[in-house]
């Protein structure tokens, strides 16, 4: 009996143990000096996004083991992000790992008035859709991890968590890779959310009506030697959710597009993040199906569509594999 209370105490003792090392996050102030602004925000410059009402809104640094990974202006009104920001640290596409989805115990929000919980996404017909992806996170099976957060995660049908990976996630790395692939550059990206009309469980957890991106290559690091032919680079990326039709263009275009959507000033990144071309905002289109390919080439059609539809579906269903 004896030995069997020790183990149990053992138990605990470990299952709390563990609980705090995993703890993920802390509450920053956004007036504060503290490096994890300064890591995830391009020269630490805090987006201009829909004003930040202090009482509702905190901004999160997500930690994982110990380690900090990305940044999450989180709403506890509305019960999702507004955005997560963070680096791309690594361009290879080495791991494929998922995540457990949890929920933020340790950053005040026990309380679900102030935070979704597994429950309003059970049964809703929405997946829980990552802001900051896992695709973009190489950097480790840890990595991967520390996205799976209720507090990164939006209300997206299937449909619409496809086709922004088809979109926006993917288009985007690959694009890093061409234009941005120094090993001194830092890739900073923004993902964040328009507020929608509807709502998950009855006014809970809303569901946004547009998802944008916003990434800029910042190559003021790599040795002036080797800049000549280099210069800076950004894209963003906006996408409709009910009908999905999306756009990519300058940040300037995307700002443009926010504003008047949010009917506020939006200021995403700091100012020599910007270009000197004319803004017109951005036409969002639906994308068009590619066409069938012709014999030749089917077999590796065939095979593309099998490694796309594997990677989706790694995006896609991550509640059924744990890690
Ligand atoms: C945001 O705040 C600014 C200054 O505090 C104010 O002028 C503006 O009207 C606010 N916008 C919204 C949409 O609340
Ligand atoms: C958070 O997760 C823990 C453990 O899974 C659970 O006990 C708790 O009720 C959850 N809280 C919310 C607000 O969902
Ligand atoms: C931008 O969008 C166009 C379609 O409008 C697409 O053809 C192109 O690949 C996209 N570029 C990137 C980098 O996502």
């Amino acid at each position: 009996m004896e030995g069997y209370t020790a183990s149990l105490l053992l138990y605990t003792f470990l299952v709390l143990t563990e609980e705090f090392q995993i703890t993920v996050g802390y509450l920053v102030d956004p007036e504060s000096n503290i490096q994890c602004l300064k890591n995830y925000f391009y020269k630490d410059f805090r987006p201009i996004y829909m004003n930040m009402t202090t009482k509702s809104e905190i901004l999160i640094c997500q930690t994982w083991k110990e380690q900090e990974y990305f940044i999450t202006r989180y709403s506890t009104q509305y019960k999702i992000p507004i955005y997560s920001a963070y680096r791309i640290d690594s361009l290879k596409k080495k791991y494929s790992n998922y995540g457990k989805w949890r929920n933020e115990s340790s950053v005040g929000l026990q309380n679900p008035i102030k935070q979704a919980e597994h429950l309003d996404y059970t049964y809703s017909g929405f997946q829980r859709g990552h802001l900051n992806p896992r695709y973009h996170n190489q950097n480790g099976a840890d990595n991967i991890r520390a996205t799976y957060t209720l507090t990164n995660a939006v209300p997206k049908t299937m449909e619409t968590n496809i086709e922004w990976f088809l979109v926006a996630e993917q288009p985007l790395f690959k694009e890093m890779r061409k234009r941005c692939f120094y090993p001194n550059a830092k890739r900073y990206i923004i993902v964040g959310v328009v507020l929608g009309k509807f709502s998950m469980k009855s006014g809970r957890v809303n569901i946004p009506s547009y998802i944008w991106s916003a990434a800029y290559c910042d190559t003021s690091q790599i040795n002036h030697t080797d800049r000549a032919h280099i210069s800076d680079w950004s894209i963003g990326y906006l996408m409709k959710t009910d009908d999905k039709s999306y756009a990519n263009g300058s940040i300037q275009d995307l700002q443009y597009n926010l504003q008047k959507l949010t009917d506020s000033k939006v200021q995403l990144f700091n100012n020599n993040v910007h270009s000197h071309q004319q803004i017109s905002g951005l036409k969002l289109v639906q994308r068009t199906k590619s066409r069938k390919r012709s014999r030749p080439n089917s077999l590796s059609c065939e095979t593309q569509k099998k490694s796309l539809n594997t990677e989706i579906q790694n995006e896609q269903i991550p509640d059924e594999n744990e890690y």
